[in-house]
C-alpha cells in the first residue's frame, strides 16, 4: 500500500511528541491505517535548535513543503499566520488538515471549512479544545443525532493550574504561572491564558459544534483571572466554594427564536460540584443533550504528549479516510442559529 506522507509544520512541545509517536509507532499506525505513516518534511524556523527530531527532515520553507507531494498537513505552528495562508492552501489542493490551532479555528473555520468541502479535504481539529480528552468528535459525530443544550466546563491548563494552586498550597500567583510555564502548559505569551483568550477560542469552536453555528472568538462575552485574588480564594473558601474559569455555551431559547450564548469567566462554585475536584492543568467538560441527559469529559487538557495524541487520533482518522476512501464531517453549511450579542446571557 502506498504510504501516506505527512507534512509537519511547527517543533515545538506538541510537535516534538507527534514526531516521537510517529517514530515509535510506525508500525502500529501502519497496522490501524492500513499503510505506512511516513513523516515528509519538518517546517520550523531555526533547525538548528531542533536536534531531537531527524535533521534531513528539517526545512525552513513551509509553504514548499505544503506544495510538495503530501497527503496530510498536520500543524501546531498555532497564531492566526502564516497557519491560515498555509492551510486554505493545502486545503484547496486537496490535502486533508489536521490542526492543533485553536486560534485560527475560532475565528476563521468557516472559511477553512469551506476549502475543505471545495475540494473534498478532511479538516480534523481534536487537539485544538481540551488536549487529549476526546470531546470535538462526540460533539461532532457521537452527538450528532441528539440536541445539545449546554457544554460547559474547565478548558484552560494553566488558569487551572494557577486557581487549583492557590486554593490548595495558597501560592502565589507569579509562582503558579511559572510552574505552568515551565510544564509547557502555558501559552508562549501567558496573557492568552489569564485573559481568558485561549478558554474563548475554545468555547467559539465547542459552541460551533455543538450547535451547529458559527460562533467567533469575537462572540464570546470573556472575563480573565487576572483580577482573582489570594483574598477571593480565601472568601470563597470560607463559603464552601472555590473559583474556576469557567466556559459556558448555551442554547437559548425565547418563545419560538433560538440562539446561542457563549462566556468565559471565574466563577465560585460549591465545593461539592464535580468540576470542584478538577485540579492541576486537567480539563472537564459538562455536555447536556435532550435524549443523552448529562455527561462529562475529563482528562489532561494540556501538554506535550497529551495533546500529542489527539492530533495522532486525528491524523489516523484522515489516512484511514484516504486508504479506504471515507470523508469526516462536512460543516460549511453551519450558521443555523444566530449568536446573542455579548454581554447578554
Ligand atoms: N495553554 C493552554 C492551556 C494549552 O493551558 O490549556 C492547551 O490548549
Amino acid at each position: 500500500q502506498k504510504p501516506i506522507k505527512v507534512a509537519l509544520l511547527g517543533c515545538g512541545t506538541v510537535g516534538t511528541e507527534v514526531v516521537r509517536l510517529l517514530v515509535d509507532q510506525a508500525d502500529d499506525l501502519t497496522a490501524r491505517v492500513g499503510a505506512p505513516v511516513e513523516l515528509a518534511g519538518i517546517a520550523v524556523r531555526k533547525p538548528n535548535k531542533h536536534r531531537e527530531v531527524p535533521a534531513d527532515l528539517l526545512t525552513t520553507d513551509a509553504a514548499a513543503l505544503v506544495a510538495s507531494d503530501v497527503d496530510v498537513v498536520v500543524e501546531v505552528i498555532g497564531g492566526i499566520e502564516p497557519a491560515r495562508t498555509l492551510l486554505l492552501d493545502a486545503l484547496r489542493a486537496g490535502k486533508s488538515v489536521v490542526t492543533a490551532n485553536k486560534a485560527l479555528l475560532a475565528e476563521h473555520s468557516g472559511e477553512l471549512s469551506a476549502a475543505a468541502d471545495a475540494s473534498g479535504a478532511d479538516l480534523y481539529f481534536e487537539a485544538s479544545v481540551a488536549g487529549a480528552i476526546p470531546l470535538l468528535r462526540p460533539l461532532r459525530e457521537s452527538l450528532a443525532g441528539d440536541r445539545i443544550t449546554r457544554v460547559m466546563g474547565i478548558v484552560n491548563g494553566t488558569t487551572n493550574f494557577i486557581l487549583s494552586g492557590m486554593d490548595s498550597t495558597g501560592a502565589g500567583y507569579a509562582e503558579a504561572l511559572e510552574e505552568a510555564t515551565r510544564l509547557g502548559y502555558a501559552e508562549a505569551d501567558p496573557t492568552a491564558d489569564v485573559d481568558g483568550f485561549d478558554a474563548a477560542s475554545k468555547a467559539a469552536i465547542l459552541a460551533s459544534l455543538a450547535f451547529h453555528s458559527r460562533v467567533t472568538a469575537a462572540d464570546v462575552h470573556r472575563e480573565g483571572i487576572a483580577s482573582v485574588s489570594a483574598a477571593d480564594i480565601a472568601a470563597a473558601r470560607a463559603l464552601g466554594r472555590t473559583v474556576k474559569l469557567l466556559a459556558i455555551c448555551e442554547r437559548v431559547t425565547e418563545g419560538d427564536q433560538e440562539s446561542v450564548s457563549v462566556r468565559v469567566h471565574p466563577a465560585m462554585i460549591p465545593r461539592s460540584h464535580p468540576l470542584a475536584g478538577v485540579s492541576g492543568a486537567f480539563n472537564a467538560v459538562f455536555v447536556e443533550a435532550d435524549a443523552a441527559g448529562e455527561m462529562m469529559f475529563y482528562g489532561q487538557g494540556a501538554g506535550g504528549a497529551p495533546t500529542a495524541s489527539a492530533v495522532l487520533g486525528d491524523l489516523v482518522a484522515v489516512a484511514r479516510n484516504l486508504v479506504q476512501g471515507g470523508r469526516g464531517p462536512r460543516e460549511s453549511a453551519y450558521a443555523a442559529l444566530p449568536v446573542r450579542p455579548m454581554g447578554q446571557t
